[in-house]
């Protein structure tokens, strides 16, 4: 049988949602460049040269710093199956999506999961975090997602690592929407372990997860009583390939590899604190121009994600309607919420090689022609 199988032809999408973003060119080039086996000398410096990177980038000096096979949430199953073990008392901070996906992997891998609950969108203070992690001593681990992507919501960190600290607890931070768009500094902030995504602000294709951890989690992974619960992200088993030993764990996706390089060097060719800069005055044009078309914003100015901005969809506005319009008329992307948030938002994306002026210049454009009933 023949299948009639036409050519890949996929159409151009401006990609303003909640990722995948854009995908840098340089990006796009670098990963046409032809494989090397895994355990290949070039390969090996390569692999010492995207550590080095990232670490820049987390700003940390983490020795277990490297990308894991898989999505974001491959980062964030990582850190639970590492760094819980049965009985564990693990304390998350919900106010979002993202959230519950931690309180799900840290109870599958035997966690006793304190939740402190703020509604979607707010973020959490010292002092709630404080009370909650006195209130359930001891506290093995405790979460918070930086950049909430289901909110726009951006969690302030400064001063979290030392009050998780005092209470003997580590501090897993989810940086997927925040990493090279906002500022993060791992090792400054007292971030024990932290995971990000390749297809946020990096601007490369989904498939790796940046992740560190620091000396004190890499102990306690050291002397965990039971063997982590998971073949495939078992850090004591990776850390041997990307330390000195070079064992094989798994084969690598090389080309997903080169791309992550090109966009780390592509981080700190900008730099990192004017990447941050950028992300931030692009978010700021897209506030002013969707107040002017008589937008609200969901959260509050002092608390926005300047990766990611939520929308809320005006009264008698048809919230699919429009984003089909958006796609169809503009081969623009942007997102809907969901849970709570369903209907009443809008997700725009402004990360990486997506957070260009025009790109809100042409999304403010045709909301505005669509909004108007003139698309
Ligand atoms: C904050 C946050 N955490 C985790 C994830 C999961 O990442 P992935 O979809 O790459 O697995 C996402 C995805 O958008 C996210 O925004």
């Amino acid at each position: 049988m023949t299948l009639a199988i036409n050519d890949l032809n996929v159409p151009y999408r401006l990609l303003l949602g909640p990722g995948p973003s854009a995908v840098h060119p340089r990006v796009l080039r670098t990963m046409s460049t032809a494989l090397v086996g895994y355990l290949d000398p070039e390969w090996l410096s390569l692999m010492d040269e995207e550590q080095a990177l990232l670490r820049d980038v987390f700003q940390t000096k983490n020795t277990l710093t490297f990308p894991i096979s898989g999505t974001g949430s491959a980062g964030m199953e990582t850190a639970f199956c590492n760094f819980v073990e049965p009985g564990d008392t693990v304390v998350i901070g919900c106010n979002g999506y993202f959230s519950e996906r931690m309180c799900e992997m840290a109870r599958l891998y035997g966690a006793d999961v304190k939740r402190i609950e703020k509604s979607w969108g707010d973020v959490f203070t010292q002092e709630e975090v404080e009370a909650a992690l006195a209130a359930n001593k001891p506290v093995k681990l405790f979460a918070l997602i930086h950049a909430e992507t289901s909110t726009g919501a951006l969690q302030p960190l400064e001063g979290m690592g030392e009050i998780a600290h005092r209470h003997g607890a580590l501090l897993l931070v989810d940086c997927v929407t925040s990493l090279s768009g906002a500022p993060l500094k791992i090792d400054e902030w007292g971030i024990d372990l932290a995971f990000s995504a390749s297809q946020k602000c990096l601007g490369c294709p989904p498939g790796l997860s940046p992740f560190t951890a620091g000396e004190k989690a890499v102990e306690i992974l050291h002397r965990r009583k039971n063997r982590v619960p998971n073949w495939y992200l078992d850090l004591t088993l990776l850390e041997k390939y990307w330390n000195k030993e070079r064992v094989y764990h798994h084969t690598p996706s090389t080309t997903l590899h080169y791309g992550l390089r090109e966009g780390l060097r592509l981080v700190l060719e900008e730099g990192l604190e004017d990447r941050w800069v950028r992300h931030r005055a692009i978010a700021e044009y897209l506030w002013e121009k969707m107040e002017a078309l008589g937008l609200k914003l969901f959260i509050r100015r002092e608390h926005r994600l300047p990766s990611l901005t939520t929308v809320c969809v005006p009264d008698g506005a048809d919230d699919a309607a429009v984003r089909t319009r958006l796609r169809e008329a503009y081969n623009i992307d942007i997102a809907g919420g969901f849970g709570p948030l369903k209907g009443k938002i809008w997700r725009v994306g402004l990360m990486g090689f997506s957070s260009r002026r025009e790109n809100v210049t042409l999304l403010s454009e045709a909301l505005r022609e669509i909004l108007d009933g003139r698309k």
